[in-house]
Order: structure tokens, then sequence, then C-alpha cells
């Protein structure tokens, strides 16, 4: 990933948390881990091994990502003595990358991080980028920091145990990336659907490597998202109202993000842009996504994009003009909007 004065890797493939002392460059004196609790012990037991004398901090769930919890990582790692040149591993799904991206972005004025992402949603998005985070009742990510990891190491063999609806979710932005830069994915995802359902090493690894090399073009080209990172936002303007509506407590992300596409999908249609629902609803319904059930009341949805400060200067949307290919497009008629949205109700 190209960042403002350098760069750094994104390594993916089988095994190589037993590699991880050769894939960290750190001359770091303590590595401190931020671990989801819901890891195999053995994993974690192997990861201490390769990284020598460790010392991890558990935890799990999106309440993991709140300011009492990030006061608990940044005195945990003030206990165990952590200085500047030191290093903070954030192994988990997004939600632990975030918050321990995050205590490394703040603790000590900073100090680097490795991303380990144990989730599809955290290996192809989360932990590329350098967005970290928290959340506050008031909202989500409210509060966080532009922090770039040293390294991001996505070994898929931690995917074996995910549970199919956690896995098949995250993969709703694998398909978000091939709707929006590779139309190729979005084969590699079909043709390999059985073969990444029961989590075969060399499929998931040719599926997550190309999926998360789209968010790294994209980061690399807009590293502090001021142009074309609002592409990854497609399908999302749509989930995030959702979301939001549900106080974050109804469906999983990536369920409202398909969502969110087959709504982008109607309206570039509604809008004479090409007619591509057919092709998101067969991407989509091969991983069991939704392709409908928004449930709201439209003016529910526009309701909350109005309190959005986003989207101030009017509502935007990213859609595609063709497959690969996304727009920002403004000014949308109402009437296209509703239309659309009734299509996923
Ligand atoms: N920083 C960014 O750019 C960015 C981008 C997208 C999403 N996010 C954030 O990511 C978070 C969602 O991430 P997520 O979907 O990975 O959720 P998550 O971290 O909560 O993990 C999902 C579930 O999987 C479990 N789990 C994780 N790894 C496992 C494994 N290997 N085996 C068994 N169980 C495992 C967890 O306990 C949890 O129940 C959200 O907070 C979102 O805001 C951040
Ligand atoms: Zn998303």
């Amino acid at each position: 990933v190209d960042v403002p004065g350098g760069s750094y890797p994104v390594w993916i493939g089988a095994g190589l948390l037993e590699r991880a002392r050769d894939l960290i460059p750190t001359d770091a004196e303590r590595v401190a881990v931020i671990a989801e609790e819901h890891l195999e012990g053995e994993r974690i037991e192997g990861l201490r091994r390769a990284l020598g004398s460790t010392s991890v901090f558990r935890v799990t769930g999106e309440v993991s990502k709140s300011p009492p919890m990030a006061e608990r990582a940044w005195r945990w790692l003030a206990t165990e003595g952590l200085h500047r040149g030191d290093l903070v591993i954030g192994f988990g799904g997004g939600v632990t990358t975030d918050l321990a991206g995050f205590a490394a972005a703040t603790y000590n004025r900073g100090v680097d991080w490795v991303a380990i992402p144990t989730t599809t949603l955290a290996m192809v998005d989360a932990s590329i980028g350098g967005k970290t985070g928290i959340d506050l009742p008031e909202g989500k990510n409210l509060v966080g920091a532009f922090h770039h990891p040293r390294a991001v190491i996505a070994d898929v063999s931690t995917l074996t145990t995910l549970p199919d609806d956690v896995f098949t979710t995250g993969l709703a932005e694998a398909i978000k990336h091939g709707f929006i830069a590779d139309p190729g994915l979005l084969d590699d995802l079909a043709s390999g659907h059985d073969r990444l359902m029961s989590r075969h090493s060399d499929t998931l690894i040719e599926v997550i490597a190309r999926a998360a090399a789209v968010k790294v073009a994209v980061v690399g080209e807009d590293p502090t998202e001021q142009g074309v990172r609002a592409h990854l936002n497609y399908g999302h303007t749509l989930a995030h109202a959702i979301e939001a509506i549900e106080g974050y407590e109804g469906r999983t992300h990536g369920r409202a993000v398909a969502i969110g596409m087959m709504f982008a999908a109607h309206l570039a249609d509604q809008l004479g842009m090409g007619d591509r629902v057919l092709q998101h609803r067969t991407a989509l319904e091969a991983f069991g996504l939704p392709i409908a059930g928004a449930r709201h009341d439209f003016d529910a949805i526009a309701g909350t994009w109005q309190r959005d400060k986003k989207y101030e200067r009017g509502m935007r949307f990213v859609l595609l003009e063709d497959i690969g290919k996304p727009a920002v497009v403004r000014d949308v008629p109402d009437a296209a909007l509703r239309k659309a949205y009734e299509a996923v109700a």
C-alpha cells in the first residue's frame, strides 16, 4: 500500500502466522497483542511462539470499539511498559484491528502497529487503509485517526473457524470491489463458490488477494480520502441509513451493503445508466446475501441522509456506468430514489 512517505506490505497466504517474525518489520523490545476473544487459543499461542515473549489483551464484539475499552487498552499498554519504539498487533476482525490501530495511534502519541486480520471483511477491507477508530453512543466510528499499520498479515487458515454467516457477510465487500473495479473478481467469486465455502486454501488466497488489491489500489491513489476513495462507498449510502435506523443492531454490515448495492443497481437503471440488476442479484444471492428487505419507510431513510453532515452539499450516490466503472452522481430526482428504494424495500 503506497502512503505518503512510504509503503507497507499486505501479505496474504496460508500458514503465515508461524512466519510472523520474518514478516513483521520491527526491532521493538516489546510486542503487545490485542486479540479477538473467539480465536482458538492455539492460534494465539502459535503467534506468541512465533514472536517470542508477548502479552495478550483479549477483546470481542462491537462494544469493544468504545471509549471505556480504549482506556483499558491504553492502561494495559502502560502497565506492559510499552514505549515509543515498541509494537502493537491487532489480531482479529475489523473490531479488533480498528481498536488496536486506534490504541496504537493514540498511545504515547503514536506507536507502530501491525494488523493480522481474521475475518473476510477485515482481510479485504478494514485492515487496509489506515482508518482506525472507536464508536460513541452518538454514532459509529465517530472518534478515530488515520494511522497506517507497518504491515498487514492475512493468514487465510484463520478463516476455517469463522462462522459461515460472518464469512459471507464479509464477502459482500469483496463483491463490491468486483463491481467497482474488477469484473474478473466477480467471475472468480462465482466459480470459486464451493471451494470458498469449504475454505479451500488456494481459492481463498486468490480471491482475497484479488479483492484486497482493489482496496490497496484505491487507498494508494487517495490515501487521505479526498477523491476516488469515495467509490469504496458503493452500496453504503443506503446501508449506513439502514444501520443507523436500526441502531447498528439489526443486521450485519455486509447484509446491509448487499441491499445498498441492489438499490444502487436499481437507481442506475432508473437514471438510464444501464440495467445491471440481474448481475447484482446473481452475485449476491450465490452467497446467500439479501437482495431486498430494507424494511424501513423511505422517509425515515431520507431523514437520516439529511441529518448526515457528509450530505450537506446535496446527496451523492456512487453508481456504476459499467461494471468496474463507478461514478459519483448528484442531484438525483426524488422520484427515481423512491422507485429504486421500493424495489429493495
Ligand atoms: N477501518 C476500516 O477501514 C473499516 C472498514 C470496514 C469495516 N470496519 C469496521 O470493522 C468492524 C467489523 O469487522 P468484522 O466484520 O470483522 O467484525 P468482528 O471483528 O466483530 O468479527 C465478526 C465476528 O467474528 C468473530 N471472529 C473473528 N475472527 C474469527 C475467527 N477467525 N474465527 C472465529 N470467529 C471469529 C468475532 O468474535 C465476531 O463475532 C466494524 O466495527 C466496522 O466499523 C472498519
Ligand atoms: Zn463496508
